[in-house]
């Protein structure tokens, strides 16, 4: 099990007053928004061990307090049980677990450690968005591990291998300090059917396996983006959320009125994306961590990326 932030949804899928269930790492937790703050909690009702998520729990839209369907308790925002008509102040015994939680850039993330709630260990970039278009999502899932999925940023031979791109190098060393993982790459995208080339410079930062910003320039047209890339694991495998936002002060317009730029790239953006992790998916489906296998120089860093990930495998602690 990993440890870390984790994306659990876009904020667009859970409005005020609704609640659902989300299942990152194999828990069985609820998210939901009260007024306009977003809360995880565990889902299991500490009275009878119901799934509050999956038989009709709600969330008052007066209080923002969560009811269990199946004697009808309440949980304030902390996780308190409230006084109820039978059981009375008994009730306030009961905790319900809570997550750290933090929404940011249209997206939900839960922090977490095991089983237990725990004190986030890093806190998660702040990315100014008032220069950026209005983020466009993807979201899919997989049945690959989420690390094989973090790996393909550290992965050079595969950027032409499988995604068609030539003259892939690396352009800034893979650095680690703190809990962020560094690297850059630039390559060379083929477009309109191999008529061109697109330079391409990308630099990746990771917070942990599960959290991928990708910032991308595209040199002749001076455009840049960045992808919000996150890796959930799930019990079939991995759930990929992703962010597009697209800097709005490089669409120039020279050429094409300004308006429709900013209607046409992040759509663009998004159909390549799509593309790319398309291209990616066999390989991802089919890839296991074996012992056995032998990198060969040219790869990429994998040691120092393997010893960074390792280190976000949760570990318990024997009491
Ligand atoms: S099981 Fe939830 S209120 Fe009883
Ligand atoms: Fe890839």
């Amino acid at each position: 099990m990993l440890t870390g932030w984790f994306c659990i949804g876009f904020s667009k899928s859970v409005k005020k007053y609704q609640l659902k269930a989300v299942s990152p790492c194999g828990l069985k937790l609820l998210l939901y928004r009260a007024h306009n703050e977003a809360y995880v909690t565990a889902a299991l009702c500490p009275h009878q061990g119901v799934d509050i998520a999956k038989s009709g729990g709600t969330v008052d839209a007066n209080t923002g307090h969560i009811h269990c369907p199946a004697h009808n308790i309440a949980f304030d925002q902390q996780g308190r049980g409230c006084p109820h008509p039978i059981y009375q102040q008994h009730a306030c015994r009961l905790r319900l677990l809570h997550y750290p939680t933090v929404e940011q850039h249209g997206m939900i993330f839960v922090y977490l450690n095991g089983n237990e709630p725990a004190e986030p260990e890093f806190s998660l970039p702040h990315i100014d968005l008032s220069h950026y278009l209005p983020l466009l999502t993807v979201y899919q899932t997989i049945s690959a591990e989420t690390a094989i999925l973090a790996r393909n940023s550290v992965d050079l031979a595969h950027f032409s291998a499988v995604h068609g791109y030539n003259d892939a190098v690396i352009t800034e060393n893979i650095s680690v300090s703190d809990r962020v993982l560094s690297s850059a790459y630039s390559f060379k995208r083929p477009y309109l059917w191999n008529f061109g080339e697109l330079n391409v410079s990308i630099s990746v930062k990771l917070y942990g396996p599960s959290y991928n910003i990708v910032r991308t320039r595209l040199e002749e047209l001076d455009v840049e983006f960045t992808i919000l890339l996150m890796f959930t694991p799930i019990d079939a495998g991995s759930a990929i959320h992703a962010g597009i936002i697209v800097d709005r002060r490089t669409l120039t317009g020279k050429f094409i009125p300004k308006k429709i730029l900013e209607f046409v790239v992040p759509h663009l953006v998004k159909m390549f994306f799509k593309r790319d992790i398309k291209c990616d998916y066999p390989i991802w489906c089919n890839q296991y961590g074996d012992a056995n296998t032998q990198p060969l120089k040219g790869d990429g860093p994998f040691a120092l990326f393997n010893n960074y990930v390792t280190s976000f495998v949760y570990e318990a602690t024997s009491s």
